[in-house]
């Protein structure tokens, strides 16, 4: 019975092809052409890109966990998107531009709560760092895994938990005090700062790189 459950189990695990993409973080202009949560809304599409890598990461997580073989290209694979998108630009938005602007308003009543904010951003890079150094062990064993698997449950929960709180408690609260010209100053920063990648296509490579290991993986981004 055994014999006849892997291979299916396999399958839903790896599988090679690829499709190109169309898509980048700001799938829906609706909003980022709304000109009063312009910015903003900047940071909340980029979530649900999150969202996704996470997805994936978890899956490929859980086959390893249930002792399929996962190749290391794989997992290195999706930590160069979570290097280079979720944590490299989405939490330089935030630390560089959109904390900064907000420290301020309301006589920085929320100082110590965006603090917090950036703490998590250390963990988060902590927590990458740990999982990028575990997959060198990848192939050693059941000890080995478990720990590639314990740490990369930990960044996925932590992560989670930490869009949860910008979602519902920040990105409200500086809709509501950001002016209309902090928005635009917001879009425009965010602009200049990914003007390279975007021109270089470095946005269409990752998200074409997710949109591979959703497939491979057997994930429904829409469902
Ligand atoms: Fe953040
Ligand atoms: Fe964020």
């Amino acid at each position: 019975m055994k014999k006849a459950i892997i291979p299916v189990i396999i399958f839903s695990c790896i599988c090679t092809s690829c499709v190109l993409s169309k898509y980048t973080p700001y799938q829906n202009t609706k909003f980022t052409s709304n000109r009063e949560f312009a910015g903003t809304e900047m940071i909340r599409q980029e979530f649900e890109t999150i969202r996704r890598v996470l997805r994936v990461l978890e899956k490929a997580t859980d086959c390893l966990d249930n002792g399929q073989q996962i190749p290391a290209e794989t997992f290195q694979g999706i930590l160069e998107i979570i290097s280079n998108f979720s944590d490299k630009r989405h939490h330089e938005k935030e630390d560089k531009i959109l904390f900064p602007i907000l420290k301020d308003k309301e006589n920085g009543a929320k100082r110590d709560f965006l603090g917090q904010l950036l703490m998590e951003h250390v963990t988060s890079r902590d927590k990458i760092r740990d999982l990028s150094g575990s997959l060198i062990h990848l192939s050693q064993g059941k000890k080995a895994k478990k720990k590639i698997t314990k740490i990369a449950y930990a960044y996925i929960k932590h992560t989670r938990r930490h869009i949860q709180t910008e979602e519902k408690v920040l990105l409200p609260w500086a809709n509501t005090v950001l002016t209309h010209d902090d928005q635009i100053l917001l879009k425009n920063t965010f602009g200049e700062l990914e003007r390279d990648d975007i021109e270089t296509g470095v946005h269409e490579k990752y998200i074409t790189m997710l949109e591979g290991f959703e497939k491979q993986l057997e994930i429904h981004p829409e469902s």
